[in-house]
């Protein structure tokens, strides 16, 4: 399974994914390409430590996010992707790019969806008082953070947590869970 992923930043679950590919652990998948919208994500160092094929498509090069859409499926159907992982790539993706990938388009979002879609999800959990937090991974379509749910994984919500440090326990568990979705859907242990 031929997987292609896109980030915008630092590239802590990309790095996830090449450890556990690195270790043979990440089943039948295989990381062929890298693609960030910004130059200077740190994800794209991480990849290419790992001589994975990378591309950099700015958005502001584009006048609209429809053009950015056709140029980044033509980027990733260069790469003969059979599975998108969006790890921290932050952009919203237009209804033609989402059906383009229906069903072949995973997200890892930090809360447990359907609670906290959108932004500040930890900060939204400490301030309702939860006792729990986690990160979810799940389909990607139209309708932002609504897909169908994969899987998820809890952490516990402490009395003392600040908004930074619920935000590293769940990035932590995101670290086992997105790959472990990744290997189980190339095994077809979980259905596409
Ligand atoms: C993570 O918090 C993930 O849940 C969200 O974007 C962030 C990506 O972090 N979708 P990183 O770039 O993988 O470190």
């Amino acid at each position: 399974m031929r997987v292609v992923c896109l980030i915008s930043g630092d590239g802590s679950n990309l790095q996830a994914l090449i450890d556990w590919q690195i270790k043979g652990l990440l089943g039948d998948a295989e990381i062929v390409g890298v693609v960030s919208n910004k130059a200077q994500a740190f994800g794209l160092e991480r990849a290419k430590r790992a001589n994975i094929a990378t591309t950099v498509l700015s958005h502001e090069r584009y006048p609209d996010r429809c053009q950015f859409d056709r140029a980044l499926i033509s980027v990733i159907d260069n790469y003969e992707a059979d599975l998108i992982v969006l790890a921290g790539f932050m952009r919203i993706l237009t209804a033609q790019f989402v059906n383009h990938y229906a069903n072949r388009l995973v997200n890892v979002h930090p809360s447990l969806l359907p609670k906290y879609k959108g932004l500040n999800t930890h900060r939204r959990a400490i301030e309702a008082g939860d006792s729990a937090a986690g990160a979810t991974v799940h389909w990607v379509t139209e309708e932002l953070d609504s897909g169908g749910i994969i899987r998820q994984a809890e952490v516990p919500i402490y009395a003392h947590d600040s908004e930074e440090s619920l935000r590293q326990r769940v990035l932590e568990a995101e670290h086992s869970l997105y790959p472990a979705v990744i290997r189980d859907l190339s095994l077809g242990v979980v259905a596409c």
